[in-house]
C-alpha cells in the first residue's frame, strides 16, 4: 500500500506518497524489506534506538515521536525517511486499521475491571444464538463457532489486532465482540476499530501499579466512549456500577446513544431475581414488554454481565425477543465461577479467576446462596504485579468466606512468603500453605456436606509463574486430582 494511502486523514505529513509499504511493525525483529518501523516510546528504551536496525533490515521508513526523532539524529541518521508524528501509537493503530482494511461489519467493544471476558464471550453467544457468524476477542484469544486461537493478551498490538480481525472478515465472520482493557486502551492499540457500541461493567481496583491513581485507571477506560465509538454509536451500562454515572456523562457529552440495563436500567429494566437450582429467573421489563428469562448462570454480577452483553446485542441492532431467548442457554466463560466437581458428600468445588479484591468479593458472594455449611476459599496474589491490592484481597476473602487458605499464585521474581505475608495481613487468622496443589488438596479434604469450595485466581489458565518460568499448573486439575485422591481413601 502506498504511503500516501495509509497516512491520508491522519494529519501526518509523509515524504513520498507513493513509496510502497509492505507492513507495518513496531519490532525491530519483526521489520522486513519495504516495512514502515514504528520507533515508539516505551516504557523501557525508546524504539529509535531500533531504528538503524529495522532499516539495515529493509525498512523504507520509519515513523517516531518529536524524541525518536532527536534521537535518531544524535545517533547519526539513518538512510530512510523519518516521519514525525505527535502520537506514534495513534498512528500505528490508525495505520494498521487501513493496512489490513476488512473487519467484522458489525463490532462492539466492552471496558470495566471485572466481566470483559465474560461479556464478550456472552455477546458472541447471543450473535451466534441470532443466527450471525460470530467471534470473541480477549483475554480467552479469539473464539469462534469453530474454536478458539489463543492470543494471550486482553488487547494484542494494533497489528496483530487489525491482522485478526481482518482474517476474521475474510473466514465470514459479520459479528465480533471485543475487550478493551485499560492498557489497551491507554496504548491506543484499539484506535481503528469501527464499533457500532461500547459497553462498560463497573470499576474496582486494578492496574495500580500501571495508573498512577484511580482517576487516571478510568479516564484510560472512558477512552473508550470519547474517543473510540463515534458520536452515532450506543452506550451500553448498567447505572447501578460503580462510575457508571461517570460513563454516562461522556455519551451525553458525546450525544451517544444510552441503553442502560439492570435494577436501575431504563431499557432492560431488572425488576426481580429468583435462583432456581444454578440457573437465575430474571424479570425483565423493556419497552416492548416484559419477559422472564432463565439464566443458567451462577452469581449476581453474571446478571450485570449478561445484560451488559444482551444491551450491546440490542444495540447493535438484533431483536430484543431473540436476545432475551439466547440468554436462556448462555454458557459461562471457561474459568468463570466454573463448577468443576463435587465430592462424594455433595460439597460442590468452583474455580474462578477473580484475582483482584473486587473480584474475590463478588464471586466469595456469588457462592454464598449455594452454601449450607462453610464458604472455603483457597486464594493468593501476584508477584511483580499491584501491591497494594494483596492485603485488599485477603480482606475480601476473611469478610466472605468462612475458611481462608492463602496460597502461591504467580509469585514471578518476587518472594512467595512476602506476597502471602501481605495477603495474609488482610486475613487474619487465614491458613498458609504456599503450595498450591498441596492447598488445594487441603481445601477439598476439609470440605464437608453443605461446603462450597472456590478456588481464586487462575481460571482459565494453565501455569504458574515462577521466577521467569511458567510451570504447568491448572487448578481445574488439581482440584480433580484432589477430589479423585479423596474418592480413593
Ligand atoms: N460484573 C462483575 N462484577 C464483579 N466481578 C466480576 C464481574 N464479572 C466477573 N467478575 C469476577 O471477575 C473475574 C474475571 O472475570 P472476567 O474474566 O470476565 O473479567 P475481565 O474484565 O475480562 O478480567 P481481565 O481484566 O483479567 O481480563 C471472574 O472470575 C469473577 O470473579
Ligand atoms: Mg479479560
Amino acid at each position: 500500500m502506498q504511503l500516501g494511502t495509509l497516512a491520508a486523514g491522519t494529519g501526518i505529513a509523509v515524504p513520498d506518497d507513493t513509496l510502497m509499504i509492505g507492513g507495518l511493525t513496531s519490532d525491530s525483529r519483526a521489520a522486513g524489506p519495504g516495512f514502515l518501523f514504528f520507533a515508539l516510546g516505551g516504557v523501557q528504551a525508546h524504539g529509535a534506538r531500533f531504528a538503524a536496525k529495522a532499516v539495515e533490515q529493509g525498512a523504507a521508513a520509519v515513523l517516531t515521536d518529536a524524541e525518536g526523532a532527536a534521537l535518531i539524529e544524535a545517533g547519526g541518521g539513518v538512510p530512510a525517511p523519518v516521519i514525525v508524528a505527535a502520537n506514534p501509537r495513534l498512528a500505528l493503530a490508525k495505520m494498521a486499521a487501513r493496512f489490513h482494511g476488512r473487519q467484522p461489519e458489525t463490532m462492539v467493544a466492552v471496558t470495566g475491571t471485572s466481566g470483559k471476558t465474560s461479556v464478550a464471550y456472552f455477546v458472541r453467544q447471543i450473535f451466534q444464538r441470532c443466527g450471525h457468524n460470530a467471534a470473541s476477542l480477549g483475554t480467552l484469544g479469539t473464539v469462534t463457532a469453530s474454536g478458539t486461537s489463543y492470543g494471550g493478551l486482553t488487547t494484542p498490538d494494533p497489528v496483530s489486532l487489525h491482522a485478526e480481525l481482518a482474517k476474521l472478515a475474510d473466514a465470514g465472520v459479520t459479528h465480533a465482540a471485543m475487550e478493551a482493557s485499560s492498557h489497551g486502551l491507554d496504548q491506543y492499540r484499539l484506535d481503528g476499530v469501527e464499533l457500532v457500541a461500547a459497553g462498560f461493567t463497573n470499576l474496582g481496583r486494578d492496574h495500580m501499579d500501571y495508573h498512577a491513581t484511580e482517576e487516571e485507571y478510568l479516564q484510560a477506560k472512558l477512552r473508550l466512549f470519547r474517543e473510540l465509538l463515534p458520536s452515532g454509536g450506543t452506550v451500553v451500562v448498567d447505572p447501578a456500577q460503580n462510575k457508571a454515572d461517570r460513563v454516562l456523562a461522556v455519551a451525553e457529552e458525546r450525544r451517544q446513544q444510552v441503553l442502560t440495563v439492570g435494577e436501575r436500567g431504563r431499557d432492560l429494566h431488572l425488576r426481580n431475581v429468583q435462583f432456581s437450582g444454578f440457573s437465575q429467573v430474571l424479570t425483565i421489563d423493556t419497552p416492548r414488554g416484559e419477559y422472564k428469562v432463565s439464566l443458567p448462570l451462577a452469581g449476581h454480577f453474571q446478571v450485570s454481565n449478561a445484560l451488559v452483553a444482551a444491551g450491546l446485542a440490542i444495540a447493535a441492532g438484533e431483536a430484543p425477543g431473540a436476545v432475551m431467548r439466547a440468554l436462556e442457554t448462555l454458557e459461562g466463560a471457561p474459568g468463570r465461577l466454573e463448577l468443576v466437581g463435587r465430592k462424594d458428600n455433595g460439597a460442590l468445588c468452583f474455580v474462578d479467576y477473580a484475582h483482584k479484591p473486587d473480584a474475590v468479593d463478588n464471586a466469595l458472594a456469588a457462592l454464598r446462596p449455594f452454601t449450607t455449611g462453610r464458604l472455603i476459599v483457597v486464594v493468593g496474589a501476584g508477584g511483580d504485579r499491584d501491591a497494594g491490592k494483596r492485603p485488599l484481597m485477603g480482606e475480601a476473602a476473611s469478610r466472605r468466606a468462612d475458611v481462608v487458605i492463602v496460597t502461591d499464585d504467580n509469585p514471578r521474581t518476587e518472594d512467595p512468603a512476602l506476597i502471602r505475608k501481605a495477603v495474609m495481613a488482610g486475613a487474619p487468622g487465614a491458613l498458609e500453605i504456599g503450595d498450591r496443589a498441596e492447598a488445594i488438596a487441603t481445601a477439598v479434604s476439609m470440605l464437608e456436606s453443605g461446603d462450597v469450595l472456590c478456588v481464586a485466581g487462575k481460571g482459565h489458565e494453565t501455569g504458574q509463574i515462577v521466577g521467569k518460568t511458567v510451570l504447568p499448573f491448572s487448578d481445574h486439575d488439581a482440584v480433580r486430582t484432589a477430589l479423585a485422591q479423596g474418592a480413593r481413601s
